[in-house]
C-alpha cells in the first residue's frame, strides 16, 4: 500500500474513532475445526463505540494484492473480547461462512445479525453472556454444520431454532442455565437429542431464571414458598442448583412484574403503617376527648346530684 492509501487509512481510523466500531484485521489462511480453513480476518485490535448500533469498520491489508475483502470467509476472535455484535459486517464482508467470537461479552445475537450470512458453517461464540436464542434464530442459515454455545448463560431457547438445520452434526451448549451438554462430536442422532433436550427445557415460560447483566446477580423465587434468594454469581447459584435440583426459574419479565408487586407491597405496608399510626393518633384524640367530655358530664352530673338533693332536701325540709 502506498503512502497516500495508508494516510487515507489512517485519516479514515481517526475519524472512525469518534463515531464507529473500529475493527483490524490481520488476515490469514485459519483452520477451523471440522469446517477447514478459510480466508479469515483474525481480529487484531479494536476500538468500541459505546453506541452498539454504530457500523463497523475494518482495516486491514489483505495478503496479496489479488485478495479482496469478498474472499475473506471468516471473522475470528478469542482474545479481544466483543461486548455486541458488529453491525453492518455484511457491508464489508458479504461472504462470511464462520463466525467465531470467542471469549467475550456478547449478550444477545439476533436472526437481524445473522441473516446476511447465508452460507454460514459455523458459528461459535464460546464463553460469552448471551442468555436467550430468539425465534428462528438461525431461519437464514441454513448451511449451518457447527454451532459453539458454552458457557454461555442461556435460560431460555424458543422453538425452531436448531430444527431446520439438516447438516448440524457439532452442537455444544454445556455451561449454560437451561442445558448443559454437548453432543458427540459429528454425531447426528445426539444432535438430535440434545435439541430434543433443549426444547423441552429450555422453554420459554418454563419460569426461567433472569440476570440483570449490568449488576451481574442472580435472582430467583421459590414458588413454593415465596423465597426470593440472591446470588452474586453465576457459581454460587450453580452450587445451589446442584444442591437443591429442581429449581423453579423466573424469566425476566416474570420477574419484573415481580419486583413490580414487591414494590405494590412495599408501598402497601408503608400506606398500611401510615394509617396505623394514623389511627393511633386518632385513638388518643378520641380518648381525651372522651375524658373531657366525661369529666364535664360528671361535673354536670354531679351538678344534677347536687341539684337532686337540692330537691330532695327542699322536699325533706
Ligand atoms: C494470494 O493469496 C491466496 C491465499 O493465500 C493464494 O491462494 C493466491 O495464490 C495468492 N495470489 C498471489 C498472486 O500470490
Ligand atoms: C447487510 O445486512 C443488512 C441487514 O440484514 C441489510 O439491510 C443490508 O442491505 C446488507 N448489506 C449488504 C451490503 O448486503
Ligand atoms: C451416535 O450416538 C448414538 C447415541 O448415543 C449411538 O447409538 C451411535 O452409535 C453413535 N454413532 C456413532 C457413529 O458414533
Ligand atoms: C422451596 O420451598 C420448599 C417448601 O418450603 C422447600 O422444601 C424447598 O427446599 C425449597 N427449595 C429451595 C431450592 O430452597
Amino acid at each position: 500500500m502506498n503512502i497516500l492509501g495508508f494516510s487515507i487509512l489512517y485519516l479514515t481510523a481517526i475519524t472512525s474513532l469518534t463515531s464507529t466500531l473500529l475493527i483490524h484485521c490481520e488476515f490469514e489462511d485459519e483452520d477451523f475445526e471440522h469446517v477447514g480453513e478459510f480466508y479469515s480476518c483474525n481480529i487484531e485490535n479494536l476500538v468500541f463505540n459505546p453506541d452498539e448500533n454504530s457500523p463497523a469498520n475494518f482495516i486491514g491489508e489483505h495478503t496479496n494484492s489479488s485478495l479482496s475483502n469478498d474472499d475473506v470467509k471468516a471473522v475470528k476472535t478469542d482474545f479481544h473480547r466483543m461486548i455486541y455484535f458488529p453491525q453492518s459486517i455484511n457491508d464489508t464482508f458479504k461472504n462470511l461462512e464462520v463466525i467465531y467470537l470467542n471469549d467475550g461479552f456478547l449478550s444477545k445475537i439476533t436472526q437481524r445479525d445473522l441473516q446476511p450470512f447465508p452460507k454460514l458453517k459455523m458459528l461459535d461464540l464460546f464463553e460469552n453472556q448471551l442468555e436467550v436464542l430468539e425465534e428462528n434464530l438461525f431461519k437464514y442459515n441454513l448451511e449451518l454444520i457447527s454451532v459453539w454455545l458454552s458457557n454461555n448463560r442461556i435460560y431460555e431457547i424458543h422453538a425452531e431454532v436448531f430444527d431446520h438445520l439438516v447438516y448440524l452434526r457439532f452442537l455444544h451448549l454445556s455451561g449454560n442455565a437451561c442445558v448443559a451438554r454437548t453432543a458427540r462430536e459429528g454425531n447426528r442422532t445426539e444432535v438430535l437429542e440434545l435439541i430434543k433436550e433443549a426444547k423441552d427445557g429450555c422453554a420459554p415460560g418454563k419460569v426461567i431464571i433472569t440476570s440483570t447483566s449490568a449488576t451481574n446477580r442472580f435472582k430467583f423465587l421459590n414458588i413454593s414458598d415465596s423465597e426470593i434468594k440472591l446470588f452474586d454469581t453465576e457459581r454460587e447459584l450453580k452450587e445451589f442448583e446442584e444442591e437443591f435440583g429442581d429449581i423453579l426459574h423466573l424469566n425476566s419479565e416474570i420477574m419484573k412484574e415481580f419486583q413490580d408487586l414487591k414494590d405494590q407491597i412495599w408501598e402497601l405496608r408503608k400506606t398500611n403503617k401510615n394509617l396505623t399510626f394514623f389511627i393511633f393518633v386518632l385513638s388518643i384524640v378520641v380518648v381525651i376527648m372522651s375524658i373531657v367530655i366525661y369529666a364535664g358530664h360528671k361535673r354536670l352530673r354531679d351538678y344534677n346530684i347536687e341539684g337532686i338533693a337540692k330537691v330532695s332536701m327542699s322536699r325533706l325540709i
